[in-house]
């Protein structure tokens, strides 16, 4: 029955975490996969959200299910976090929001109704992206394509061939972008760049999709938010899927939420229906516990500020870490600017090592980072970054 069932390639992030856990060297280093690790390389329990869980425990209860588009009270601190309280946007209700399995969750469903609304229209993702963007839109049934982004020579942003392929994309093209901490390289658009990247989306009429997986861990919550606000405020129709498995080290929960940003509260409820019917014929409803975890982290303000405290502790250690892989690279490495590791933001760098210079790395020194070069920066610590800097000098050829 199932002989030409090809088998699954595996994927190139989550696979590889999986071979880190099966070698039994002990002192491999894991810098594969997006995760926050704390200095004893643990995935932190915040304590905001510990305290939180205990509440929403302690409230008890049955368990419904919820509603297609989600927990109305985590909707609707979704919007508050993201575009701040009061925003024009959200007062005037035309904002759709759906809670959603991840954000993962959040950018398939916005994939599927993009696909069904807007059949002519193509995805242009940047060069390079996060790998499941491209399985995602594709899985859609939609064609993907790439702008220019990442510039190799000095480890920084091609901005200039960025807007001007932008420029010559037809109208109703899909743009996603990454509105922080760029996956998997680390290069952000300053503010300066999305405020003149923004007349372009708007007067081309590009479908912007931003992802937003790690609000909180480039230059602050609000800062991170930039992209959202100034583009709502420019009255650009747009996505955004936002996700909680970082910010809050809830992985396994799958919080995340899609927003639609609508021209007005009409259009706005029309989308919402849609997506209900997308979510309902896919999955039928989100899971509980998680979504009202993070709702009472965002909504009881002593939570609320206690988790905006550690999430700025775990960015600060995130910079720490940069700061000492520089420093040691720098001092092993004199021939080679590694400054990128100081201007990029976020959980992610490109490192800049070849396909053979990571198997190298991984094979003789049991550092495993993504094959493109990527590593996650938040799996250093004080114990192995020395180590981590000393192998990569090694298969730099220092
Ligand atoms: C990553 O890029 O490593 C994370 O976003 C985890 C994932 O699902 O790929």
């Amino acid at each position: 029955m199932f002989e030409h069932i090809p088998p699954f390639a595996g994927d190139p992030i989550l696979s590889l975490n999986e071979d880190f856990q099966k070698d039994p060297r002990p002192n491999k280093i894991n810098l594969s996969i997006g995760i926050y690790f704390d200095d004893a390389g643990r995935i932190p329990v915040m304590d905001s959200v510990k305290r939180a869980e205990a509440i929403v425990v302690a409230k008890g209860g049955p368990k419904p299910y919820l509603p297609i588009e989600g927990a109305a009270n985590f909707r609707s601190a979704v919007q508050d976090l993201l575009f701040g309280a009061d925003h024009e946007a959200v007062t005037s209700e035309r904002v759709a929001t759906i809670q959603s399995v991840g954000s993962s969750g959040g950018l398939k469903v916005g994939a599927d109704f993009l696909a069904r609304y807007f059949p002519g229209s193509q995805v242009w993702v940047s060069d390079p992206t996060w790998d499941n963007h491209r399985s995602m839109f594709e899985g859609a049934g939609l064609t993907v394509n790439t702008y220019p982004y990442y510039d190799p020579a000095n480890g920084g942003l091609k901005f200039d061939a960025m807007r001007a392929a932008l420029r010559g994309l037809p109208a109703k093209s899909i743009v996603l972008l990454h509105t922080c901490c760029h996956n998997p390289t680390g290069v952000d658009l300053t503010r300066a760049q999305w405020e003149a990247l923004i007349p372009v989306l708007r007067e081309r009429e590009l479908i912007p999709y931003l992802d937003l997986a790690y609000q909180g861990f480039g230059d602050g919550i609000q800062q991170d938010a930039f992209a959202v606000r100034a583009l709502a405020a420019a009255r650009v129709s747009f996505f955004i899927a936002n996700s909680f498995s970082k910010s809050m080290s809830v992985y396994g929960e799958r919080c995340g939420a899609l927003s639609v940003v609508c021209p007005d509260a009409r259009q706005a409820a029309l989308v919402l229906g849609q997506m209900k019917f997308t979510v309902r014929r896919n999955y039928s409803s989100p899971p509980i516990h998680g979504g009202q975890i993070v709702a009472t982290v965002l909504t009881e303000p002593e939570l609320r500020r206690d988790w905006e405290r550690e999430l700025g502790a775990m960015r600060e250690r995130i910079l720490a870490m940069r700061r000492q892989l520089h420093g040691v690279l720098a001092a092993k490495v004199p021939g080679r600017n590694f400054d990128y590791f100081l201007t990029q933001r976020g959980m992610f760098s490109y490192t800049g090592l070849t396909s053979a210079q990571v198997d190298a790395l991984r094979e003789t020194h049991g550092v495993y980072m993504v094959r493109s070069g990527r590593i996650c920066v938040a799996g250093l610590n004080n114990a192995n970054v020395e180590a981590t800097a000393v192998a990569m000098a090694a298969v730099l050829g220092a």
